[in-house]
């Protein structure tokens, strides 16, 4: 890239002023946009599985109707993100294909099972408080589409973390083996849950450069440490006990040491061998095989329309 431009580029983005898809930018920017929003927009969709499988399942009509709500939330903050990740000139059949090949990622922590009721509500407020403590800073990143998506997103997002820690406080004012279904699913999506932050600083390549473009507003490890100063006081208020023996108050840093979730399966999730990956890849080739009567439909009726339009 022309260092005149590079330069009057980083201008505009420490005057805190919003790149609009038709303004120039780095291919560097163009590309860490496209990896990152169609990464988040993957997360969207494949996020789904893992409470879509207890929508059958809910407990009561009402559990059933909020679940129900919350997974078509998702989707449609998926589109939200492909729309976003469009306006950078890559297609939603090509990001959906790197998704389906393995060239792009999704958020680990849904290579996870949700194998009790009460891990919903562990997805509820952990996952969905994670993913809130991440994106809120979003809303103010240098990209216009990227952040007015993540307003919007936002709004919805508040509901979805809400409706877990109902469940949670129900199960975990309930009967004994409710409680223990509470203890058992905080145990399983705690670590899991500080993961979605990311690797730490130390370990993370795009931050950087990221935090430099202002694509990303807080760092891996800054999150983290919020949503661990947030979650800790919530767990108390239910009655639960976060599985970390080192958790204490740090009087010094006015928050919670803790201890750091294993690298090991993080990076092991990342190559594919979590509980869930094959999976949930699995579902994602089969829904896109499965639709393609439907896309195939759809084209050759625009044809025929347009067709018709011409002659
Ligand atoms: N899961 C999968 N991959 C992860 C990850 C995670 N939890 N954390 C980091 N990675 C990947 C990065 O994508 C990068 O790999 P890549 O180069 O192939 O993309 C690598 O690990 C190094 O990590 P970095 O910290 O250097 O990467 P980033 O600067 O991109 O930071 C991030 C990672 C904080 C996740 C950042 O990409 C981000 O903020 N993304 C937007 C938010 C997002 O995607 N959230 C996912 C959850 S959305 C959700 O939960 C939906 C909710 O409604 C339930």
């Amino acid at each position: 890239d022309d260092p005149a431009l590079l330069a009057a580029f980083q201008a505009r983005i420490d005057a805190g002023e919003k790149i609009e898809p038709k303004d120039w930018m780095p291919q560097g920017y163009r590309k860490t946009l496209i990896r990152q929003i169609g990464q988040h927009a993957h997360s969207e969709i494949v996020g789904q599985l893992p409470e879509g499988n207890w929508i059958t399942r809910a407990p009561t009509l009402e559990r059933k109707a909020i679940l129900l709500a919350k997974v078509q939330d998702e989707a449609g903050h998926g589109l939200y993100l492909y729309c976003a990740a469009e306006t950078l000139g890559v297609s939603r059949d090509e990001l959906t294909e790197m998704l389906l090949d393995g060239r792009m990622k999704y958020s680990s922590i849904f290579n996870y099972p949700t194998l009790t009721w009460a891990d919903i509500g562990a997805v509820g407020w952990l996952v969905d408080g994670a993913a809130i403590m991440n994106q809120v800073p979003l809303q103010r990143t240098s990209f216009g589409p990227y952040s007015r998506a993540m307003i919007r997103i936002c709004k919805e997002e508040s509901f979805h973390q809400r409706q877990g820690y109902d469940i949670m406080m129900k199960m975990a004012q309930g009967t004994e083996a409710q409680k223990r279904m509470a203890q058992d699913a905080l145990n399983r999506f705690w670590y899991p849950s500080l993961m979605m932050f990311g690797p730490s600083d130390a370990e993370s390549v795009h931050s950087a450069q990221s935090m430099a473009w202002k694509i990303k507003i807080d760092s891996n490890d800054g999150l983290r440490q919020k949503f661990v100063d947030q979650t800790v006081p919530q767990a108390k208020y239910l009655g639960l006990t976060i599985p970390d023996d080192n958790l204490t108050w740090n009087e010094d840093k006015q928050g919670w040491d803790f201890s750091e979730p294993d690298w090991t399966e993080f990076f092991n999730v990342l190559k594919g061998n979590g509980p869930c990956n094959h999976e949930r890849m699995e579902a994602r080739n089969k829904a896109w095989d499965d639709g393609a009567w439907v896309r195939d439909g759809l084209l050759a009726h625009a044809e025929k329309k347009r067709a018709a339009r011409v002659a």
